[in-house]
């Protein structure tokens, strides 16, 4: 989704604000653009990638520059609806992030002022708006405009009266602000700016941040200054190189014993679940998320029943936002509600909206989230954070694997913390937990085979992912994985369901993948692929090591390192990202950006 830079110092800004610019190509954007000051406001902007940009930019002086990649919303991918957006006089240059609800009352009242308009874009409003209320002073013109713009939005702005000051304020999108020597960052997501300061604030809603070379200003809608904190923050290693892997999706596929070995210290040597203060007795646990991560909300959800008997509901955050599920339960809150919010990136616009909503209802929340200081984890009551390395590719992958190990010791530190496991057991869960990254290695290792069964998929328009309960949240999570970056329509479903529909679909050309695990529910499923057999549908099957049965009844199969059927949905999640990369690669699509989609969703 769409990314924002500014840079105002003391070097070339166009360099800087482009090499940052770069680092938020991974979330997904259609175009890209750039205004600098150069004794007046020069802007270009252009479709498709940033690449198309730097080939019209001119080398430039300027010591200050905005930058944008748009994801649109408002009007199609086109140079003109492209950020940034001038005012109609060219004094005013505005880069906006969201989407202002608004903007066509505000944009045909201006109309009658006398404004023209050249895109389709929401934001164009912005500078406009700006325009009019400027009397010499643009944190006192941004002031103004908060009170008539609705929606959710970070902007970045520069006037042509002052060529060292970007202005910047957000609601609800996220805004970092870098503090350099005698220069300074504005950017919306962190990983743009790292490379050149660790030293971030992090402004409040409403609060509107004047930024030069020499001071950063933090200000209230009245203009009272504030007082801000300057956090430190671990540096990334940055994630500029494939690494000799043809895609990011498939290195960061093949990068997930480390990710969750990485993630294994922080659980389990920095302790941080011992500082979420779960010390009352829970009644019940909604875990809410989008995506994939709902998909290891989902997995969790089994988990902490099977361990601790708390009753765990999984909610779509988009649903949770409007629903108030949690005091709906009976109309009383018999004990608090624990709400688990899980997000890779800590800045999923529904996510942050749900954990919003949770907390207003009294809930304690806890949010499970890769990116520290992101949004997310600066709203909730408690944080457990994941060490997945930044991830580029837009299909989640090592982020799933290390929100999964997490609802795992979640549920394992509950378990112990209510009795209902001793200390031997739960170390014995933690030894297991320690054993998935050499099992998931073996089977990165073996990966090559499962080349040979994407000929059986790569034709067909139409698949079925089928599981039983630990690995229905999986079949859910192949059928995303193959969808979004195959663009082959696939549909996740319990095993037990296809009778009570989709078997109406199935023929010889709509292939489906079962997921046989050896647990209480294996005899079902060995029956119910000998029912879609019988129906001519072809059958792969992912099954553990020795398992005769299933790929006899299968077509096709592929056979899983030895594992506890508990612990299965970590190696089975493995194969489906492989399945799936293997036959988007065959199809020649484009795997770490796929079409329409973005990395990160701060819309709603
Ligand atoms: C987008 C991404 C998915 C991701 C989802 C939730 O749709 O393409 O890969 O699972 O957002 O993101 P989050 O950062 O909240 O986990």
């Amino acid at each position: 989704m769409c990314g924002i830079v500014g840079y105002t110092g003391n070097k070339p800004a166009q360099e800087i604000v482009i090499d940052s610019l770069k680092k938020l190509e991974y979330r997904g954007y259609d175009s890209s653009g750039i205004a600098l000051h150069e004794g007046e406001i020069v802007f270009s902007k252009k479709e498709g990638p940033i690449a198309n940009l730097e080939s019209v930019l001119d080398s430039s002086n300027s010591k200050m520059a905005i930058a944008h990649t748009r994801w649109a919303t408002h009007g199609v991918p086109s140079d003109v609806n492209s950020h940034p957006h001038l005012s109609n006089d060219g004094k005013i240059a505005v880069v906006h992030n969201g989407t202002i609800d608004n903007y066509l009352d505000i944009k045909s009242s201006l109309e009658n002022e006398g404004f023209n308009f050249l895109s389709e874009s929401d934001t164009e409003v912005i500078p406009n708006l700006l325009s009019k209320y400027y009397e010499g002073d643009l944190v006192k013109a941004v002031s103004k405009i908060l009170d008539e713009i609705e929606g959710i939005y970070t902007i970045a702005a520069i006037h042509v009266d002052n060529p060292e000051q970007i202005v910047s304020v957000r609601n609800e999108t996220p805004l970092v602000i870098g503090l350099g020597n005698e220069e300074n960052y504005v950017a919306s997501d962190i990983y743009a700016i790292l490379k050149y300061t660790q030293q971030i604030i992090y402004p409040d809603d409403h609060q509107i941040v004047s930024v030069s070379p020499k001071d950063v200003k933090v200000l209230d809608q009245n203009l009272n200054e504030v007082k801000f904190e300057v956090e430190t923050v671990e540096k990334y290693t940055e994630v500029a190189e494939k690494g000799g892997f043809e895609h990011f999706m498939l290195k960061e596929i093949f990068e997930q014993p480390k990710a969750l070995q990485d993630s294994q210290t922080e659980l389990f040597v920095n302790s941080p679940l011992d500082n979420l203060d779960l010390n009352w007795k829970i009644g019940s646990i909604s875990v809410v998320a989008c995506g994939t991560s709902y998909h290891a909300g989902l997995v969790g959800k089994y988990v902490i029943e099977q361990l601790t008997a708390i009753p765990v509901s999984v909610h779509y955050a988009s649903e949770f936002r409007y629903a108030a599920p949690v005091q709906g339960v009976g109309g009383l809150m018999s004990s608090r509600p624990l709400v688990i919010l899980i997000s890779q990136s800590g800045e999923t616009a529904d996510t942050l909206a749900a954990a919003r909503a949770a907390k207003q209802q009294g809930c304690h929340t806890v949010a499970i989230c890769n990116v520290p200081g992101s949004r997310i984890t600066r709203e909730v009551d408690g944080v457990i954070i994941t060490k997945s390395g930044q991830e580029i590719g837009v299909a989640a992958t090592k982020t799933f694997l290390t929100q999964m190990q997490a609802l795992y010791a979640l549920a394992m530190h509950l378990a112990f913390q209510s009795g209902s496991i001793d200390h031997v057991m739960l170390k014995n869960w933690e030894n297991e937990l320690r054993g998935i990254p050499s099992k998931i290695t073996q089977l990165l290792n073996s990966s090559e085979s499962i080349k040979e069964l994407v000929p059986h998929i790569s034709k067909a328009k139409s698949t079925f992912f089928i599981g039983r309960n630990i690995n229905y949240p999986l079949a859910l999570e192949g059928a995303l994985k193959l969808k979004e970056i195959s663009y082959i329509h696939a549909e996740g479903y319990p095993a037990g369901e296809l009778k009570h529909g989709p078997l109406a679909l199935l023929s010889s050309d709509t292939p489906v993948i079962a997921i046989a695990i050896q647990d209480h529910t294996y005899s079902k499923l060995i029956s119910n692929i000998e029912e879609i057999s019988a129906r001519s549908a072809p059958v792969i099957t992912v099954a553990q090591k020795g398992d005769k049965q299933a790929l006899r009844v299968s077509d096709h199969g592929f056979e899983l390192p030895e594992v506890d059927p508990v612990l299965s949905p970590f190696l089975v999640a493995v194969f489906v990202q492989l399945l799936s990369y293997y036959v988007a690669h065959d199809l020649g699509k484009s795997i770490d950006k796929p079409r329409n989609l973005a990395k990160s969703v701060t819309v709603e």
